[in-house]
């Protein structure tokens, strides 16, 4: 019997000890759940009867892993280390039965054992990575002796979860139980006994594909890969360490580095993102409960670089979708288009053919609105042009079924006024993708005012199922992500103008972590994009307003971006390296002179703080407005769609780092000497004077 104290039950099978975990809803390791596991095991060391034990989860999973409420508190004996050493020197056979999740702590314990079995259910991994740490408890020193350097380096680094034949595959798991997990874990370990087989202490194996070369090259990828971010490299050091050390070195070495990495800035950025992400999909006024609408088809109108790749997401999660376009040709090149997309991946051996054919079977194409009046989603991706958008919104008005959805991919129009177009407003929503939009995580819902609840639960729900993360949003000019984009490269624009060069704009952007800045970005984007969304504000510029001059002026000079080989920089044939310009410099100049701005030397630090600090700034007048429900949705926008580093936790929890104080104080100096547009938010005055943080708002 368990009880609420103990949450760990024993009973004996024919000479074997099950132990089951039985806290809900996922047997965190918290403080309870390792004292039962102690106590069971003292009872059947001092039990003749006992020959072996297995330990199990009872309920929904093996264990989802440590109790994340016991971050950050001093651990209370016996630690997750203690329990695995008591596992790994246990008189007896040892072993785990996994179902379902067998995450992190959950995956450590099962490590320490001298045994593994799973039933297909079973997953196990190693998230740590993803949380800016290392595995704590001796995953990095066991997992290595049990599969190897080279498939323990595979699956701690990806954090990613395993299938059970995977697992099996790679050594992790010693056998699939096809029936009754319990009975089937039972029968192995009387086998074991009956076998004689030892008690095969992890601690005891050495380590296999230990070669330096092997560590010298995943250092070099993940340098490259990991942009700042500390933890994947100390998994290497960590594992290396298993290959070259004894165990209880190892064993010291890896709570070392996982100290370090847990009190890191960058480990509390990347805990602060884990849990915004899954906070962002709770709708505040959106019962979980809502009813949603059934989404077993869709429908796209316009197949061009945003339709097409909306059309592949659907494609993937295994839901039909019709595409409309214009003409018959266009409709073929949108089309060319998606399998060229898909014939990529499956040319880098990231997706077989079977199931390219099988995702291209799911898209079909149309030019007649009355074929996909049956739908029950349609987001319409044509140019982004308000005319257009409410003429295809009377349209689909006209043709859709009662109850089905009607999204729009704009990135900046009023989503309103779109909805105005049709006799159900309360059915038009906005589903904000980005580019490339099969590959970006975001999606950006937004809200328009009379949008209806159940159509937010079901776009949210959506937004999962077709593997993105959404965030709910309010209608306003570029929404959220857009919006505070167009702040920043506002100011990057005017540091160009007061004396600042691409380059080095740019270069404050990489220093921070940004994988490009804002200008190449501009080239990568084209800068026909940025101009035409400009030549749409300029209609609300105030009197007096500063506009970014030099920007429209490179433009006009015939300068695309990579798109023709110039923009902001130049570019060679067949290559993406941004070279800096003396063109573009001139024309710079020319237009400093113009505006009779004398060009002064600008500081990084005044780049810095006028371009991120406008970013916050613009998230507390978003905050303020209820364009975003709260601080933490603003950061995962940014993080998933603009590459704001994941380092650094997002704008507002970059904020909060930092201080509202400090950030108040440089805005308003900036404003003061630079640039009015920088007069800091009320709200961030208020945090400022009360000492709050905008996680507390
Ligand atoms: P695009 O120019 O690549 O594609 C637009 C497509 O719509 C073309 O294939 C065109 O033939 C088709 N089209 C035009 N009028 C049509 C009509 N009456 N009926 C059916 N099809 C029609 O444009 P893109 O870049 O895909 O943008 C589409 C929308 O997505 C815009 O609202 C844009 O603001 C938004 N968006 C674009 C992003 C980007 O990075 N390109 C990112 C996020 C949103």
């Amino acid at each position: 019997m368990s009880t609420a104290e103990t949450p760990v039950s024993m009973d004996i099978r024919d000479g074997i000890a099950v132990i089951t975990m039985d806290s809900p809803p996922v047997n965190a390791l918290g403080h309870a759940v390792r004292a039962g596991l102690m106590g069971a095991l003292e009872q059947a060391e001092g039990d003749q009867g006992v020959n072996a034990v297995v330990i199990r989860g009872g309920g929904r999973c093996f264990s989802g892993g440590a109790d994340i409420r016991e971050f950050g508190q001093p651990p209370a004996a016996p630690t997750l280390r203690e329990l695995c050493a008591r596992i790994e020197d246990f008189p007896k056979i040892v072993v785990a039965a996994l179902h379902s999740t067998a995450f992190g702590g959950g995956l450590e314990v099962p490590l320490s054992c001298h045994y593994r079995v799973a039933d297909a259910t079973a997953q196990v991994a190693l998230p740590e990575v993803k949380l800016g740490i290392v595995p704590g408890s001796g995953g990095t020193q066991r997992l290595p002796r049990i599969i190897g350097a080279k498939r323990a380096l595979k699956v701690i680094l990806s954090g990613d979860p395993f299938a059970a034949d995977a697992a099996h595959d790679l050594g992790i798991v010693d056998e699939i139980i096809s029936g009754d997990l319990t009975d089937g874990a039972v029968a192995y370990a009387k086998k074991l006994v009956a076998d004689g087989a030892g008690l095969r202490k992890v601690r005891d194996l050495s380590v296999a594909d230990a070669d330096p070369e092997v560590f010298a090259e995943m250092r070099k990828t993940w340098e490259r890969r990991s942009r700042g971010l500390l933890a994947p490299l100390a998994c290497i050091d960590c594992v290396e360490i298993a290959a070259t050390k004894p165990f209880d070195e190892g064993m010291a070495a890896e709570r070392d580095i996982f100290v370090k990495c847990r009190d890191s800035e960058q480990s509390k950025a990347q805990r602060h993102l884990f849990f915004a992400e899954r906070e962002a999909a709770k709708v505040k006024d959106v019962p979980k409960d809502t009813q949603k609408r059934p989404i077993n088809n869709a429908a796209i109108v316009g197949c061009g670089t945003m339709g097409g790749g909306i059309a592949m997401c659907f494609a993937n999660a295994g839901i039909p979708v019709t595409v409309l376009e214009t003409s018959d040709e266009a409709l073929k090149a949108g089309m060319a288009k998606v399998e060229k997309n898909y014939a990529a991946t499956v040319s880098k051996g990231r997706l077989s053919q079977d199931t390219m054919d099988t995702r291209m079977g799911l898209i079909s194409g149309v030019t007649e609105y009355a074929d996909i009046g049956s739908a029950d989603i349609v987001v319409e991706a044509v140019f982004e042009e308000m005319d257009l958008k409410k003429d295809i919104f009377g349209k689909l008005d006209a043709v859709m079924k009662p109850g089905a959805i009607l999204a729009t991919n704009t990135s900046t129009l009023d989503v309103d006024e779109i909805a105005s177009s049709t006799k159900r407003p309360e059915d038009v929503i906005g589903t904000h993708f980005f580019s490339p939009a099969n590959v970006m995580k975001l999606m950006e819902n937004v809200r328009g005012k009379e949008t209806a609840k159940d159509v937010i639960a079901t776009v949210m729900a959506l937004g999962k199922k077709i593997e993105k993360i959404p965030v709910l949003v309010g209608n306003c000019d570029g929404f959220v992500g857009n919006r505070m984009y167009h702040r920043y490269t506002r100011q990057a624009y005017f540091l160009l103008e007061e004396g600042a060069l691409p380059a080095q704009v740019d270069k404050v952007f990489t220093d921070f972590g940004f994988a490009m800045g804002p200008m190449a970005v501009g080239d990568l984007a084209g800068l026909d994009v940025s101009y035409l969304v400009r030549q749409r504000q300029v209609k609300n510029k105030k009197p007096g307003e500063r506009w970014p001059v030099a920007a429209d002026r490179v433009f006009e000079a015939g300068r695309k971006g990579q798109k023709n080989m110039m923009g902001w920089y130049k570019y060679e044939e067949g290559s993406r390296k941004p070279i800096p310009d003396p063109e573009v410099q001139k024309i710079i100049e020319a237009v400093s002179a113009e505006l009779g701005i004398e060009r002064r030397e600008i500081t990084d630090q005044e780049i810095h703080e006028r371009c991120f600090y406008a970013l916050i700034n613009e998230g507390a007048k978003i905050l303020d407005e209820g364009m975003a429900q709260r601080a933490s949705d603003i950061d995962t926008i940014w993080i998933n769609g603009y590459g704001f580093p994941v380092a650094k936790g997002g704008p507002m929890f970059h904020a909060d780092q930092v201080g509202a104080a400090h950030v108040y104080e440089r805005l308003a100096h900036w404003a003061k000497v630079a640039s009015p547009l920088l007069e800091p938010a009320p709200l961030l005055e208020k945090l400022a004077r009360t000492g709050g943080t905008f996680a507390d708002i």
